[in-house]
């Protein structure tokens, strides 16, 4: 099995060129089965991820063409798609449940495994169902997979319990083929929506309000072609952020959108790091300070990402004092912790809090990835640490960040993948 080998590295220097984000990327390889035509989709990141959703749409009936040389791909969807995903694939990705709504609208039925939980959490979709079922779909749970179907979605006005970025995505996909008028009410308002929104629109949707709490869709009989560019990744953006200043470095980071960063720009500043920014560059100089401790609370976007936390958290651990970390977006996201205690971090946990003491420094150690985002702050934790760190289990990185090594070497990063 590949790992990582890190070491502590001196203060990383340079540029990073941001690629497209993963989160939006998949809800819009889901929702382009519902063009009767082909989509064009443009800077599309090289990630297992994406891997896996080109697999899976082939596996319903869709030609897929990848070309990541120009980080592009070509979906060509036919009228008559199979309304069944795969057990195999759908095991390999949870975001494999987007593709429920596209096929409930397009073939009025569709039948998926139970996607099951994750290292950070249960996880469960009934948000989703409660929203099928708005839309006039009758829900059937099995045992170990869910099925939905309906002769004809009608529109609807559905209000979610939580702004879930998934039931969010999967709705809109239903509503937009859906006869009549559905509005949306406390809906997940992540930049990745607006993206997917965008992208439908671009198809012929018409859909109003994403980006707000409340989406307002006039369902339409059919959509056609179109060609999009996928949103910069802000989480592989923060992700950089944060290795500037563990590092004591300065990177500018390039292609990206210092606008869906609000939040990590601001606690960055509160732990003493400069951050500057125009329009698509946000430049982190983590030089001349001492990083300060801070609190952070996660919270659905505008507040700050969950998918954050584990990177801020490798950083708080030598801050200067103590710091607070409260996850409420996952009932299970501090499985990092112990994993940053062997490299000689001082944490505590206590429900959805962990109380994070800071010290002078961190030392080497065998880590293993748990999920994604606390696979990157293992890394960042590394470059920081005195010593060697080998990371295993690195194809939980490899899910989520494109060219993950190249990039943190040409930052001077000390880091080297080595097969087991
Ligand atoms: C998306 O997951 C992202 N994944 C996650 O990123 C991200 O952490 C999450 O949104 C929150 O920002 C993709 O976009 C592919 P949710 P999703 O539905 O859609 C509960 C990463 O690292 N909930 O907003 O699954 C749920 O259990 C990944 O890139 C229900 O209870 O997130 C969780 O506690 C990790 N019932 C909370 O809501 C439901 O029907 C947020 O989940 C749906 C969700």
């Amino acid at each position: 099995m590949a790992k990582f080998l890190v070491q502590k590295s001196d203060p990383l220097y340079g540029e990073v060129d941001i690629s497209g984000a993963k989160n939006a990327v998949l809800p819009i390889m889901a929702a382009a089965l519902l063009s009767s035509g082909s989509c064009e989709i443009m800077a599309v990141p090289t990630l297992r991820d994406v891997t896996v959703m080109c697999d899976l749409l082939r596996s319903i009936g869709a030609t897929v063409h990848e070309d990541y040389e120009n980080n592009k791909i070509i979906i060509n969807t036919p009228k008559n798609v199979a309304s069944e995903a795969p057990s195999e694939l759908v095991s390999k990705m949870r975001a494999s449940a987007l593709v429920m709504g596209p096929l409930l609208a397009k073939t009025g039925m569709v039948r998926v495994p139970l996607p099951g939980g994750c290292a950070i959490g249960k996880r469960p979709i009934d948000l989703h169902l409660k929203g099928f079922q708005a839309l006039g779909a009758e829900i059937i749970e099995g045992s170990d997979y869910v099925e939905a179907k309906a002769d004809k979605l009608i529109g609807a006005n559905i209000y979610l319990d939580f702004p879930s970025v998934g039931a969010t995505e999967n709705i809109i996909t239903a509503a937009a083929l859906a006869e009549g008028i559905s509005v949306i009410e406390n809906v997940a308002k992540e930049p990745e929506i607006v993206d997917l929104a965008n992208f439908l629109n671009k198809m012929g949707a018409k859909i109003k309000g994403a980006g707000t709490d409340t989406i307002k869709i006039e369902g339409v009989s059919e959509l056609s072609d179109c060609k999009h560019t996928v949103i910069p990744d802000r989480i592989e953006t923060g992700t950089f952020m944060v290795a500037a200043a563990i590092t004591k470095g300065n990177i500018l980071i390039k292609n990206t959108l210092p606008n869906h960063l609000k939040p990590v720009i601001a606690k960055l500043r509160e732990c003493g790091v400069t951050v500057e920014f125009d329009e698509e560059n946000i430049l982190v100089k983590g030089d001349m300070c001492k990083i300060q401790s801070t609190d952070i609370k996660t919270l659905p976007y505008p507040g700050f990402p969950t998918d954050m936390q584990p990177q801020f958290m490798a950083l708080l651990t030598i801050a200067n004092g103590t710091s607070i970390v409260k996850e409420t977006v996952f009932e299970n996201r501090f499985m990092h912790v112990a994993e940053l205690i062997k490299m000689g971090a001082d944490i505590k946990i206590d429900g959805n809090n962990s109380f994070i003491e800071g010290v002078s420094h961190l030392k080497g150690a065998k880590v293993k990835c748990t999920d994604l985002r606390a696979g990157a702050a293992l890394v960042l934790a590394g470059l920081a640490a005195e010593g060697i760190t080998e990371v295993s289990e690195i194809y939980h990185i490899e899910r989520g960040y494109s060219d993950f090594v190249e990039k943190f070497r040409k930052l001077g990063a000390d880091i080297r993948k080595i097969d087991d």
